[in-house]
């Protein structure tokens, strides 16, 4: 059984493959007939427990692309609500016999108890908590990689500088480890409160450098990823207002035609306007913003493809549950 449920673990091999993949599944979306009969007699449920539009919105697209059959279940429509446990939840639903199980939810690990459990059903982490969201990593690397080919480069040796809300997000988290395993140099910028406390966490990237100056992040970076800010995960104040921290952190044209004048710009969506990326920015001819959201569907419809392929190896998707 495989599943895929972080970047952690992930290897070399296994990226190339998915991204391989996913370049030639691009095509299917640009067709007149967007569809394809490979995962035809499939079943996929999307459980997503928490809001979501991109990511919702894209595996349901990518399933229904590849000829899946495809079921979404949110968290008011589900049992959950009625008291039943997310554990519970899913033994009912792999019942009825689906090939893979798509998971958002609000706790860390909701996902990797399921791929511990379930018996039949592969499980996909669409997002858990603050911990990881591997698909959304995967659709950045992919988003680079195309846009770095045109300068004839390579996704390795990058300078990417990731702004704003680091410490809720999961975001971060797998694009931090997807950037470990591509030898890329990772620069952090957030106000203290907003960055993860303890040395171990900081040891665990090593060369990772943290700076609580916009100015002096920016600097030199080939990649400014803008992140935004977390407020339905917070449970504190971790900044005065929204204003100043903005005046301090937005991303905007001044700053970077100033400290990083070669940069695209990155965000994952949902954009908060004015406070984590200026609309000059996020607008544009810097930003891969568009093509992430693209890319998205392609990712998607390529590690379902990979998950209900028993032939192909990929150890590193093979997550060893206990
Ligand atoms: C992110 C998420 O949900 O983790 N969005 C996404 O999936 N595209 C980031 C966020 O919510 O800020």
């Amino acid at each position: 059984m495989r599943h895929l449920l972080g970047i952690a673990g992930l290897s070399r091999e296994s990226l190339d493959l998915i991204l391989q993949n996913a370049e030639q599944l691009l095509d299917v979306s640009r067709r007149d007939i967007k569809k394809v009969p490979t995962l035809r007699g499939r079943t996929i449920i999307n459980m997503f427990l928490e809001a979501s539009t991109r990511t919702r919105g894209s595996f349901e697209i990518a399933g229904k692309r590849l000829s899946a059959d495809v079921v979404n279940i949110g968290g008011n429509d589900s049992s959950i609500s009625k008291g039943e446990t997310l554990l519970d939840t899913a033994r009912n639903l792999e019942a009825m016999a689906p090939d893979i199980l798509v998971v958002r939810h609000q706790e860390s690990g909701a996902p990797h108890l399921l791929a511990k459990w379930l018996k039949t059903t592969s499980v996909i982490n669409a997002g858990d908590g603050m911990h990881e969201h591997p698909t959304q990593a995967l659709l950045d690397a992919l988003s680079l990689k195309q846009h770095f080919a045109k300068q004839d480069r390579g996704i390795e040796g990058l300078r990417v500088t990731f702004v704003g809300d680091i410490f809720h997000s999961r975001v971060v988290r797998s694009n931090m480890l997807l950037h470990r395993l591509l030898g890329n140099h990772v620069t952090l910028v957030a106000p203290p409160t907003l960055l993860p406390l303890g040395k171990a966490w900081q040891e665990s990237y090593p060369g990772i450098k943290v700076s609580h100056s916009l100015s002096e992040g920016l600097e030199g970076a080939d990649v400014v990823y803008c992140l935004r800010m977390q407020l339905e995960r917070m449970s504190d104040f971790y900044v005065p207002t929204l204003n100043e921290y903005s005046r301090e952190f937005c991303v905007s044209e001044r700053w970077l035609t100033r400290y990083a004048p070669n940069c695209v710009v990155m965000h994952p969506g949902p954009m908060n306007r004015g406070t984590e990326i200026a609309s000059d920015v996020a607008d544009g001819p810097r930003s891969l913003i568009g093509n992430q959201v693209e890319n998205g569907v392609a990712i998607r419809m390529a590690i379902l493809y990979l998950l209900t392929q028993q032939e192909i190896k990929m150890e590193a998707l093979n997550v060893a549950v206990e």
